[in-house]
């Protein structure tokens, strides 16, 4: 087994930093120690990487993707394989993705399908959420299954997209028993589908066609009616912890606050595209543009404020976490299914390739601290979703390690860094400050000198355990 020594870098946490080295043997972090500490050891790595002036952060952990989701008669276009090489470009050492069970689908047979897309071809760490497309007597069973013998200990439930993901509140109500029951998470898509589908087809027949009337049609009111009901739910079921995912909403994150207040097992998450992106600069672009920031829920209107509450919410904890949602559709061929029909684009932004350096802006303009953008991108998700030894640098977890420049620049854009399998950036044109440095997984360096140095099938599958957050 190789040794790595990681020296003289800003060891950032969730809690604090340090000056110090980080002594890497095999797969896992071994020590971390005083600057200078190891020579007086005798200790010689055989590798040392020089990190003075940059933050040593655990890697990034984005807990909310899809790649190749089959979603409004296309799939997600990023592989197991582009999506995880690009979030390893972007910092990212560990995605989260949701399997799913597609309505009529044993549970156990979409598990065995996302095992399959995803084994032998993942550049990265990966786990598995579970959508539940259909709750019955049988999939509650295979929750339960899931939870006990597959290390799957979450489950997505769709309040939107009648017809395809949809759950009605008893369907709801049934999951959140069995979920309170095995010490599952439900995470929720809050919005109020049924209401959305009627102003659609309003919409529609009104010949209001383009991308921005799907925002128009999904209003922060039926994002915060879900989100309140899906938590009168939740704690109807006893309690049960509920991850609220992709929040958008002003008034859907004061629905998650209020319930923290009253002591509720309530989760907030929300991403990038919520915190940069607009109703009015991106999906109001002119002809069929802004089909490439059509997501659900929906990008927000300038003119309140979303934006500025969703850094609140993420400084005082009610967003407790940063995913990407990344969901990749190629303009060609995909988003294009929605010409002259805003509600057939397929549903989804890309990112997962961007979160890492997105939210460190946050860290440059002031929104956050640097310790939260590692709690909020690493340790709170490897928390969150029981993976026990990932999110943290520390003796005894994974050497998963992100080496960030803080004086190196990124400029986002299909010309410039852009590994997703996608015609077009949702962040086109972007330069934040900062910049990946070094990619380290289980041990191995996987990007360095802008260069990839990884491969497809290095990434395991892991086992979660239950969230740390409850127990
Ligand atoms: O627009 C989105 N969010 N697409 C992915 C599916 C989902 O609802 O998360
Ligand atoms: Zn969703
Ligand atoms: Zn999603």
């Amino acid at each position: 087994m190789s040794t790595t020594l990681i020296q003289n870098g800003t060891i950032v946490s969730a809690t604090g930093r340090s000056t110090g080295d980080v002594l890497i043997d095999g797969e896992s972090i071994a020590a971390i120690l005083a600057p200078g500490q190891s020579a007086g050891m005798g200790i010689v790595a055989d590798r040392t990487i020089d990190a003075t002036g940059k933050y040593v952060v655990p890697g990034g952990i984005d807990a909310h993707t899809h790649m190749e989701l089959p979603f409004g008669g296309t799939f997600a276009s990023d592989s197991f394989e582009s999506g995880t090489t690009a979030a390893a470009w972007g910092g990212v050492t560990t995605i989260v993705d949701f399997a799913v069970q597609r309505t009529g689908e044993a549970v156990q047979d979409g598990l065995a399908g996302w095992h399959e897309k995803a084994a032998g071809n993942c550049a990265i760490d990966y786990a598995f959420h579970q959508i539940i497309g259909g709750v019955d007597e049988d999939s509650l069973k295979a929750m339960t299954y899931l939870v006990d013998n597959e290390g799957v200990t979450s489950f997505k439930l769709f309040m939107a997209y009648p017809g395809v993901f949809y759950s009605d509140d008893g369907q709801i109500l049934r999951a959140m028993q069995n979920a309170g029951e095995s010490g599952a998470m439900i995470m929720m898509h809050a919005e109020n589908g049924i209401a959305i589908d009627v102003l659609v087809a309003q919409a529609l027949a009104r010949g209001e066609t383009d991308p921005m009337f799907h925002s128009l049609t999904r209003p922060a009111e039926l994002e915060a009616e879900a989100t309140h009901r899906a938590i009168e739910l939740s704690k109807v079921a006893g309690n049960v912890p509920l991850y609220i995912v992709h929040m958008s909403a002003s008034e859907a994150l004061e629905e998650v606050a209020a319930a923290q207040h009253a002591g509720l097992n309530v989760f907030g998450e929300t991403c990038p595209q919520y915190l940069y992106l607009t109703l009015e600069d991106q999906l109001m672009q002119p002809g069929f543009e802004g089909a490439k920031w059509v997501c659900s829920t929906p990008l927000r209107t300038k003119h309140a404020h979303h934006q500025s509450d969703l850094w609140k919410g993420l400084r005082l904890n009610e967003l407790a976490i940063v995913s990407t949602d990344h969901c990749p559709f190629c303009m060609k061929d995909q988003k294009e299914l929605g010409l002259g029909n805003f509600s057939a684009i397929p549903n989804g932004i890309g990112g997962v390739e961007h979160r890492m350096e997105l939210i460190y802006q946050g860290v440059v303009t002031g929104e956050i601290g640097l310790e939260r953008w590692v709690e909020t991108c690493s340790t709170t998700p490897a928390r969150m979703f029981g993976l026990d030894t990932k999110g943290q640098i520390a003796p005894g977890f994974d050497a998963d390690v992100l080496i960030w420049d803080p004086n190196g620049t990124t400029k986002i854009g299909i010309d410039d860094k852009h590994h997703m399998n996608m015609d077009h950036s949702a962040y086109e044109g972007f330069e934040v400050d900062g910049k990946v440095d070094t990619v380290i997984s289980r041990g191995r360096v996987i990007v360095e000198n802008d260069t990839f140095s990884g491969e497809a099938g290095w990434g395991k599958y892991v086992k979660r355990g239950l969230s740390q957050y409850l127990h």
